[in-house]
């Protein structure tokens, strides 16, 4: 399974935040936003992954994540020229894709809790898989309907109308058929290859699976500044009382056996001294008392 995090478009309702770095590098507490979409990913074992975005932003996500190869993954890079739509990024990074299955994941979409990603990464075999979010304000997403017996019968996007209160999430699983339903599909009104343009297809089709997301399960907006503020304090709130950190990508490639132990510590060496290597510090303590060899 391969994956693409898309981390372009304007980021106008930012704005200024945005005028100088793009909106999935602004801060969510004491990390870039893009830090907690690819922790999903990793922690979901995905080890190869393309980011997606401006000609003007690329050059600083390459500086914060490399190639991946000090998390144990790869990461290559497509650009976006214009944002002109969620589905453009399967014509944009066909060729990473290749022929195999594909995750989606918007760089803006924050989670924290439960394992329904992994799990749904690991049972999948083909059509699509998405998800379903109880939200209070559906309107402002893509809104899937269930039947009386719980199967998704439409998707629509932004209605003025919503038929349920049930958000799809910006994270798809796909088939390697997704390449040729993004071809096949045309712009919206609004000018944009619609992602929910692709799940239709699928639905169509009788491929697609909506996976209902628990109540234990949060999903964050952080496309306003208030809503990036109470992400932030979310995510704050959370770290302080469990003492486990959300999006830490060094965590979930130790956790995953992306990386070794003495890699990991290589890792915090070059590090300056701050709460993050701290918190690193003290998840290698934790790894070597769980291993017993008293480190
Ligand atoms: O967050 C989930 C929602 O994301 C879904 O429920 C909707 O069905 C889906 O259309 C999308 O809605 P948004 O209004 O949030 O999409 P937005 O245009 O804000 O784009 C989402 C992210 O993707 C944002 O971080 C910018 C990035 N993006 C967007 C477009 C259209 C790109 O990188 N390139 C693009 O061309």
């Amino acid at each position: 399974m391969k994956a693409i995090i898309l981390a372009g478009g304007a980021g106008s309702r930012l704005y200024p935040l945005t005028q100088v770095s793009s909106k999935q590098l602004q801060a969510v507490f004491d990390k870039p936003m893009i830090y907690y979409p690819l922790t999903v990913l990793m922690a979901s074992g995905v080890r190869e992954l393309c980011v997606i975005s401006t000609p003007d932003d690329l050059p600083r996500y390459r500086r914060l994540l490399g190639d991946g190869g000090q998390w144990g993954i790869s990461v290559e890079y497509r650009e976006q020229a214009k944002p002109e739509g969620i589905a453009q990024a399967f014509l944009i990074a066909g060729d990473f894709i290749g022929s195999d299955n594909v995750i989606l994941m918007l760089g803006d979409n924050i989670f924290s809790g439960g394992d329904d990603f992994p799990r749904a990464v690991s049972s999948f075999s083909d059509g699509a898989t998405i998800f379903a979010y109880h939200v209070k304000d559906p309107e402002r997403y893509g809104v899937v309907e269930f039947d009386r017996a719980g199967k998704a019968i439409s998707i629509e996007e932004k209605p003025q109308h919503p038929k349920s209160s049930y958000a799809v999430p910006g994270v798809y699983i796909y088939d390697n058929t997704v390449l040729d339903i993004a071809r096949n599909i045309k712009p919206s009104a609004r000018g944009e290859l619609e992602i929910t343009d692709v799940n239709l297809e699928y639905l169509k089709q009788g491929k697609l699976l909506v996976h209902r997301l628990s109540r234990g399960f949060a999903w964050l907006d952080a496309g306003t500044s208030t809503a990036l503020h109470e992400a932030s304090s979310y995510i704050e709130a959370i770290e302080r009382r469990q003492g486990i950190k959300i999006g830490c990508p060094e965590e979930a490639a130790l956790v995953r056996g992306f990386i070794t132990i003495d890699q990991f510590h290589a890792l915090i060496k070059n590090m300056p001294v701050c709460e993050y290597s701290d918190y690193l510090r003290g998840v290698a303590d934790e790894w070597h008392r769980l291993q017993g060899d008293g480190q």
